[in-house]
């Protein structure tokens, strides 16, 4: 039977276009008592660095009106544990992925690179929203020259699909995905997380207790953010796109597709309906058919016209 929500993404093709968001769906075994994830279109792996790392020690999760702050350090067990451990699984059970990575030099995202091409993974995700150590901690994905640079030496090393994750902590983000097509990546997802802080006091005894978190700002409260930056990027790149930022329903991904995105990644949302990847995909297809679109491109085109128009 013809899939009417298959994907294209340049050259890759997935089975529909949603996928899961890094660091909201772990390694995929963590959802197997929910559902069966080889049917959904792809998950984003936690990121993972070169080094195992252990994360932050301090509170790293809290709940805001409108979302969530996170601050959890990207707790990971490092390309060896992965490959060792998750990559097996995740082959045996058929599901497609994407590998998100992390470093924390130019040497070591290459390095990462190097070792995806070697191992056969079909695409990874550079989560640039790392800090750059070298560079006195300033992160990699917020100017377009260290991006280009990083961009362009991790292409030299791996062979496969090369997404680029953008930050919206920045001020031309049109910039940045101009810097990730000309060194050479073939797609761009976006957003990772905002800057975000959230305090909450409770009085004991007379005394002020608080709990605080600082760190990355995701969830509901982040979409209209998210659409924006995307319609951003869609005008300045003809590269594929992949959405992301409070997806909670059918119509919110309809709004990234609109904007210009090709897929959509959940991420928070999986916190709370840990089989929202699925149903969101069924109620797609079922939408699609029931309007009587001839398939997705099709439904996204329409969708894309009515939204460019004055
Ligand atoms: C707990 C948590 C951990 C995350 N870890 C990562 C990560 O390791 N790598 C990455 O690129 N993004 C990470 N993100 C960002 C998400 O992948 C996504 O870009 C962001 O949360 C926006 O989507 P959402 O509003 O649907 O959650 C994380 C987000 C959360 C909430």
């Amino acid at each position: 039977m013809e899939n009417i929500i298959q994907t294209k993404l340049a050259h890759l093709t997935f089975k529909s276009p949603v996928f899961t968001a890094s660091g909201t769906y772990g390694y995929a075994d963590e959802y197997d008592d929910f559902l069966d994830v080889s049917e959904i279109g792809a998950i984003v792996t936690k990121a993972i660095s070169l080094k195992p790392r252990e994360g932050n020690k301090h509170t790293r999760i809290i709940e805001t009106q409108a979302g969530m702050i996170n601050s959890i350090g990207l707790e990971n067990l490092g390309i060896e544990g992965f490959l060792e451990k998750k990559l097996p699984v995740l082959r045996a059970k058929n599901i497609d992925f994407i590998m998100n990575i992390a470093g924390s030099s130019m040497e070591e995202y290459a390095l990462l690179g190097e070792i995806c091409s070697q191992n056969n993974i079909k695409a990874i995700e550079l989560n640039v929203s790392c800090p750059n150590v070298k560079s006195g901690c300033l992160e990699f994905g917020v100017s377009a020259d260290s991006l280009y640079n990083l961009v362009s030496k991790v292409r030299e090393n791996y062979d496969g699909f090369l997404i680029v994750k953008l930050t919206p902590n920045v001020t031309s983000i049109e910039e940045l995905a101009l810097a990730c097509k000309r060194a050479g990546a073939d797609c761009i997802s976006a957003i990772n997380t905002l800057k975000g802080l959230e305090v909450k006091f409770e009085l004991v005894n007379g005394k002020f207790r608080k709990t605080k978190v600082q760190g990355g700002y995701s969830g509901v409260g982040i979409q209209p953010v998210a659409l924006s930056m995307v319609n951003r990027i869609r005008q300045a790149v003809d590269l594929p796109i992949i959405g992301m930022g409070g997806i909670y329903t059918l119509e919110d991904m309809l709004k990234f597709f609109a904007v210009g995105a090709d897929a959509i990644q959940i991420g928070t949302a999986n916190f709370t309906y840990p089989d929202i990847a699925k149903k969101l995909q069924d109620e797609l297809r079922e939408y699609i058919i029931k309007n009587n679109f001839k398939d997705l491109d099709d439904l996204k085109n329409k969708i894309r016209t009515c939204f460019n128009e004055q």
